[in-house]
């Protein structure tokens, strides 16, 4: 394995969650310095000695035709850095002017009180479109890797990897390095839902759910990658990033945390008490992606006509359920609480026409409910303890949902019903905003959830810094 222990990149220094408005606000300057001192650990030399090793232990690799790969890598890298550089001037003169620079036409302007700050999101997201390249490692065999679910509540993870390893044409093509030398992150495109479906069979007995074949797989990936590429030891994996919205994703570096330290995990598992790290990891949503189809049908209703207050259908998984159902299933017409609809109710119908949709966590913290919610203009009640919500360095999402800890659950009419009708009017018109960012397109299209996913890997590859 990859030596973890030296530290060969900087963080530029912005704490806890909302890289962004540290990004923005924080004190590096315009014209920023080149943080000597930080890359004192990894040298010319041994940039020099990785390039050796790829080129006498590769010779399948397409790198070993490329002209002396030290020169021309000490040059990328620098390029790369380069282009970094000028994005976060860019955000930075974005946020200052309170507008942007783009020699495209614009096909949406963020504006709002969704975001945390439109002009630095809006900035990086052009910066992001304009310069952004990612290398999916082409090693590995489907279907653990280069595969996944494209449907039910896991369908991300195969959406995801398919739109950024296949689809030909289309915005997120641009992303696709053509080369690694050329990209600025690092995908492994592993699904951890294909690797427990069809590693861990057949499942008798709890101890079969032991971890420790899913470490070995991830080891062994990372292992094959580190040994072929100089990538992962140039930045002890600060710019490599998984995705993946199997409960288990959290456990994926489980055997060697210390070692995995930098590696960023896009999950919706975000669970802050579980390891989830804001400032590193980032929390995507998770979404049950119909069969044949993106997205559920749309029965959402105006304001006026949505007559149910507050709404939830779904099993008792979980002790947080189970306090919701004590205290509210078949009590109060205002907040209808089911464990399971009769015949004739339509679950999307309901959710069109309730103001608030109730969205507990089940399990694990994440819940496909507020998608759901969202997408039918219906208010996301967020239920939860210790769970980093998606995308929450860019979105704000007090303005378009109301976040209610496990131990008011008892309260949740009163809270609900204290809200201002106005109050509420602006909540639903932010939903009704906010959706673009959670539609899975294929191919997909600026500002969805695809781009999101990748903004999100975007911000914490400006957050860091490599030698060059
Ligand atoms: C990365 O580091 C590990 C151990 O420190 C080493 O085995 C591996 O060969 C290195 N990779 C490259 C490409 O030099
Ligand atoms: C903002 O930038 C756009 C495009 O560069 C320009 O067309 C527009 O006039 C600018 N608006 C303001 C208020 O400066
Ligand atoms: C998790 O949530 C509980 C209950 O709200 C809180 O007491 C605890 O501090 C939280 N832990 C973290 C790591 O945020
Ligand atoms: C609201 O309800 C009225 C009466 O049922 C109906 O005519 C109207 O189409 C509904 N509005 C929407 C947007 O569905
Ligand atoms: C839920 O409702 C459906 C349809 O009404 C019924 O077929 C099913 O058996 C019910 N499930 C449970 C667990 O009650
Ligand atoms: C989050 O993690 C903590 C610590 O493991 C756990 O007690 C809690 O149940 C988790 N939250 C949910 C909703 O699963």
């Amino acid at each position: 394995m990859p030596n973890g222990s030296s530290k060969s990149y900087c963080l530029l220094g912005f704490p806890l969650g909302v890289l962004l408005l540290f990004l923005v606000f924080s004190s590096f300057p315009m014209n920023e310095s080149p943080h000597q001192q930080f890359f004192s650990s990894l040298t010319l030399p041994s940039l020099l000695d990785h390039t050796n090793a790829l080129q006498s232990s590769s010779s399948t690799s397409s790198l070993s035709n490329s002209p002396p790969v030290s020169i021309k890598k000490r040059s990328n890298l620098e390029r790369r850095e380069e282009e970094l550089r000028k994005a976060r001037v860019a955000i930075r003169r974005a946020v200052k002017f309170k507008n942007y620079t783009s020699n495209e036409d614009m096909t949406y302007i963020p504006t709002g009180q969704i975001y945390r700050n439109s002009f630095a999101f809006h900035q990086s997201h052009i910066e992001m479109m304009k310069r952004f390249k990612v290398w999916s490692y082409k090693e590995g065999d489907q279907p653990l890797v280069h595969d996944g679910p494209v449907n039910d509540i896991y369908g991300i993870e195969g959406q995801f990897i398919d739109e950024l390893e296949n689809v030909v044409g289309g915005p997120s093509a641009r992303f696709r390095a053509s080369q690694p030398e050329e990209a600025h992150a690092f995908f492994l495109p592993f699904s951890v839902a294909n690797i427990v479906h069809y590693v861990y069979k057949p499942i008798t007995s709890p101890a079969d759910f032991n971890r420790a074949r899913l470490h070995r797989i991830f080891n062994d990936y990372v292992d094959v990658v580190a040994r072929k590429y100089p990538l992962w030891n140039q930045s002890n994996g600060a710019d490599h990033f998984m995705v993946s919205c199997h409960d288990w994703a959290p456990d994926v570096p489980g055997s060697k945390p210390e070692f995995f330290k930098d590696f960023i995990r896009g999950l919706c598992n975000a669970n802050t008490s579980e390891g989830f790290k804001p400032n590193i990891d980032f929390s995507i949503p998770e979404i049950n992606i119909p069969k044949g189809k993106l997205k559920p049908p749309f029965m959402g209703q105006n304001p006026e006509n949505r007559t149910i207050l507050a709404f939830f259908a779904g099993r008792a998984h979980g002790y947080i359920r189970e306090i919701l159902f004590s205290y509210w299933k078949g009590k109060d017409n205002d907040i209808q609480v089911y464990d399971n609809l009769t015949k004739g109710q339509n679950y999307h119908e309901l959710i069109g026409h309730s103001k608030f949709c109730l969205c507990p966590s089940g399990y694990e913290v994440a819940s496909p409910r507020e998608v759901e919610a969202i997408y039918s203009g219906c208010v996301p009640v967020v239920i939860s303890d210790n769970y980093s919500l998606p995308f929450n360095d860019v979105l704000d999402w007090s303005k378009f949902s109301v976040e209610i800890p496990v131990k008011q659950i008892s309260e949740i009419k009163k809270i609900l019903q204290e809200i201002p009708h106005d109050k509420y009017l602006q909540m639903h018109k932010n939903v009704m905003k906010v959706r673009r960012h959670f539609m899975v397109n294929r191919p997909a299209q600026p500002f969805d959830v695809f781009h999101m996913i990748l903004h999100s890997v975007w911000l914490r590859r400006l957050n860091i810094k490599l030698p060059s």
